[in-house]
């Protein structure tokens, strides 16, 4: 490979299930090269998940530094990458101790379902018990899900937090903002910071003045200054202060959802794409208006380039479990040995035989919000096989994102007539055709499925003193598009899709 490529940007993608570091050549979008580390996940008793924050931070350091062995191996120079962006699994909620720089708790994952008890409690404050109550600032329902419960149930149980906020050394942080603080200098100098897409998802941060909202803060009891500071998602906020990359300016940030919607280069009101991570999130821009949903969607910011920039917005479609329910097939059950096995034994069958399986594992998020859900499989008959529960694992995937593509047309008015997907699951050809066949549109997926961290990329390209990347969706050359088309009747779907929504309403109601 040629060893004068001109600017190149990495991108950390810091997801569920596992860390990348990606470099692309700035402006074409070009994959050069990358690593990626699978991810531990905790479960110390029914409902919680949680990750440790130290191997999070050690996967990046591993990924960063393979990267730059490949490419040097590539003969490609890594003193090119100009800016380093940061994307990440977003409300999942790290404390930990400034002085010391050690995390003061496992990382409570966005899945985990331990505050349901905190978010029960809390709704009993509220006026009706009205989930909605605070969601027109913060456009989210009251839920599991956001990081405020997750903080407040570290504030109440765990003693060490306690006492780090009473003597001033707690911080406390998504994600990004452990990863940034830890990459920036820790302890150090360490810049301690979110960026505005990240901070939405807290339910602490006001999504119309853009900034934490002290009457939020005060509803969840939380110390204001241990909160980081809210920057936009394309603007230098430090630089790398070790390993081969050491003075790189980190210079992008945006939770996963949100990059993956610039990497899909979605800049128009209107525009829309689903991601299929560990989770499966459509996010549809609207623009600089925030508009609310009635049907079950969050409003969200969808990004801000820069400190001078407007704040652009957008409706979300949340679905808990897509990618995690092929690894719970592979770890729990062990009916494959990789997620692709998974894959093949669908592909064996073709049908799940009328075999239904809603992934409820963490109650259902968009767009019923139920956390008493858990997971169910039912239909089953002595002809039903692991190759039939495979398929309607997949399947399962499919009516989800239908749900809430139809929450999304609802509240948009105007339907959408095609589907712009990415994520690891796009690169199964057979959940592909399902997802188109089960929405009854064209589903359209671009050629490279990095497009998150493409996204945090791209921020970081563009920002203010970097300025090695334009956001032209035309300069990116190195992209193209594959297209699935319906292939069966619209009778036969709604048929389908009709049990499916019986099969969800059986899930309901078990932790009632
Ligand atoms: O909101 C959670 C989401 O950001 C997780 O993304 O890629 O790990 O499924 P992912």
């Amino acid at each position: 490979m040629a060893a004068s490529l001109g600017p190149l940007v990495g991108a950390i993608d810091q997801g569920t299930s596992s860390t990348r570091f990606l470099v692309f050549n700035a402006g074409t979008a070009e994959l050069l090269s990358h690593h990626q580390v699978e991810l531990k996940q905790e479960f110390p008793k029914e409902g919680w998940v949680e990750q440790d924050p130290k191997e999070i931070l050690d996967s990046v350091h591993e990924c960063v530094e393979r990267t730059c062995e490949k490419m040097k191996e590539l003969n490609i120079d890594i003193a090119n990458i100009r800016a380093i962006g940061v994307t990440n699994q977003r409300e999942t909620t790290v404390v930990w101790d400034k002085t010391t720089g050690e995390p003061l708790y496992n990382a409570i994952v966005w899945l985990d379902l331990r505050t349901q008890s905190t978010v029960e409690r809390l709704l009993k404050r509220i006026p009706g018990q009205n989930k909605s109550f605070l969601k027109s600032k913060t456009g989210l329902p009251l839920s599991t899900y956001f990081s405020a419960v997750k903080l407040r149930w570290l504030l109440d149980n765990v003693e060490e937090i306690k006492k780090a906020v009473e003597d001033g050394r707690a911080m406390f942080g998504t994600i990004d903002s452990w990863l940034i603080w830890c990459l920036t200098g820790g302890i150090n100098g360490g810049i301690h910071c979110t960026d505005v897409t990240n901070a939405s998802r807290t339910m602490l941060f006001n999504i119309h003045s853009l900034e934490w909202d002290p009457e939020l803060c005060k509803f969840f009891e939380i110390p204001m200054e241990i909160l980081p500071n809210i920057r936009s998602s394309s603007e230098i906020y430090g630089v790398m202060e070790s390993g081969a990359l050491t003075g790189v300016p980190i210079s992008g940030c945006l939770g996963d959802q949100h990059a993956a919607l610039v990497g899909q280069m979605c800049f128009q009101d209107g525009q829309a794409k689903n991601t299929y991570g560990t989770g499966c999130f459509l996010l549809c821009n609207t623009g600089q208006k925030c508009v609310f949903s009635e049907h079950g969607l969050l409003t969200t910011l969808a990004y801000k380039m820069g400190k001078d920039k407007p704040a652009f917005y957008a409706l979300e479609g949340s679905v808990a479990i897509a990618g995690a329910v092929v690894r719970w097939l592979r770890d729990n059950l062990g009916i494959a040995n990789s997620s692709l096995e998974v894959e093949q034994l669908a592909a064996e069958v073709g049908t799940s035989y009328g075999c239904y399986f809603v992934p409820a594992f963490s109650g259902l998020y968009a767009p019923y919000w139920e956390p008493s859900a858990r997971g169910i499989i039912c239909g089953l008959t002595q002809f039903t096989n692991k190759n039939h529960i495979a398929f309607a694992a997949l399947e399962a995937v499919c009516f989800q994102t239908r749900e809430i593509l139809d929450a999304m047309n609802k509240d948009c008015g105007i339907p959408l007539n095609q589907l712009q997907v990415d994520g690891g699951m796009t690169s199964n050809k057979i959940l592909m055709q399902l997802q188109s066949d089960i929405l009854c549109i064209p589903v359209v997926k671009p050629s490279m499925a990095e497009t998150t961290a493409l996204g945090a990329a791209m921020a970081a390209g563009a920002a203010e003193g970097v300025e090695v990347w334009s956001l032209n969706p035309e300069d990116l050359t190195a992209v193209t598009w594959e297209r699935f088309e319906p292939q069966i009747n619209p009778e036969e779907s709604e048929y389908r899709y009709a049990r499916w929504k019986k099969a969800v309403m059986k899930s309901m109601g078990w932790e009632a």
